[in-house]
């Protein structure tokens, strides 16, 4: 077996597709929404690298040190053979657990960034000789299929980014999840805590503005990829605290009546004045509702580490038999 191997599991104009079912589908109902996952092109991938360095964007850091913490918790307690990580981006924060991790066989990076998961194998099997690296192109919500390697298998959803899904999304992507694995594989999962709202709010509305820029991008995305004339300077960044849901929503505030044209899908939107686009839900929890989340996919948690402040979980849970 070759110690790298990349494997596509999305066809090569997947993403080209599913923009324009999300900006038809999105921008053509009401209230307006566009999904968080095309924040993330080079632009907006670097922009989140900011974020994470600001000084009010707590989770990330909150996260590395619980991981820093307990990597030889979670390696002993999976007792992982395979390590697939959903979203791994850089696969910088999976260093400290992999390190934790002699006995690895192998890792599975999944991400939609070819050129981060291609980056991130390479450095990776130069560090760690002996270890397989199979990474996966592939959109997580969708439908994985993994590579048949040993058991058992420890899967890690790591940043919060469970947080970005509605809670239906969420029990049908945990129960995907659920139905790749065999009873005794485990789930790490990172969710960031439910906390008092200035604080909330300030970690997505930071005083230099880069989450504004952030938040913005998703046009320059539309723009560049589907030929719309968003301007950038008619929208305002808006980033509040929704109690009942307990989720952090961004929108972007439409400053003026406008209509703005995206030829490739031969479609004029219209914005009346003050009216918001929904861009993204950030859900926080609490240690009872992942718990519940998690039974209803068949996991048992079995460890709940927060970071020193409580402002951040990790949770170890463990597939369980399904009933029948
Ligand atoms: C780290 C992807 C989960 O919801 O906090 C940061 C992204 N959005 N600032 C989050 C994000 C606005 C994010 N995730």
């Amino acid at each position: 077996m070759s110690p790298f191997l990349l494997t596509r599991t999305l066809p090569e104009d997947a993403t080209d597709a599913a923009l324009r079912a999300d900006v038809l589908h999105g921008l053509g109902h009401l209230p307006k929404t566009l999904p968080p996952k095309w924040f993330y092109d080079a632009h907006g991938s670097a922009l989140f690298e900011k974020i994470t360095e600001l000084p009010e964007y707590y989770p990330t850091r909150a996260e590395r040190e619980i991981l820093l913490a307990r990597a030889g918790g979670i390696a002993a307690a999976s007792g992982a053979r395979t390590l697939v990580e959903l979203g791994s981006g850089s696969s910088e924060k999976t260093r400290h657990l992999l390190d934790a991790m002699p006995e690895l066989h192998t890792y599975v990076p999944v991400d939609v960034s070819e050129s981060a998961l291609t980056q991130a194998g390479h450095a990776l099997i130069a560090e760690r000789p002996g270890l397989n690296v199979h990474a996966l192109i592939a959109d997580f919500t969708a439908g994985l299929t993994l590579p048949d390697t040993p058991g058992p298998r420890l899967v890690a959803f790591l940043g919060g980014t469970i947080g970005n899904l509605l809670p239906a999304e969420r029990a049908a992507f945990l129960a995907s999840v659920r139905s790749l694995l065999s009873p005794g594989d485990t789930l790490l999962l990172g969710t960031d805590l439910v906390k008092d709202a200035s604080v909330l709010v300030t970690a997505y509305d930071d005083a230099a503005g880069v989450t504004a820029a952030f938040n913005k991008n998703v046009l320059s995305v539309v723009d560049r990829e589907l030929g719309a004339d968003f301007d950038l300077d008619a929208f305002e960044h808006v980033a509040l605290w929704d109690p009942e849901n307990e989720w952090i929503e961004m929108r972007l505030r439409s400053r003026v009546t406008q209509t703005v044209k995206i030829p490739a899908l031969d479609l004029a939107v219209h914005f009346a004045e003050g009216e918001e686009l929904r861009t993204e839900i950030s859900a926080k929890f609490r240690a009872d509702g992942v718990r519940g989340e998690l039974a209803a996919a068949g996991f048992a948690l079995t460890h709940w580490w927060t970071d020193s402040e409580g402002r951040f979980a990790l949770s170890l849970s463990e597939a369980v038999e399904n009933s029948p």
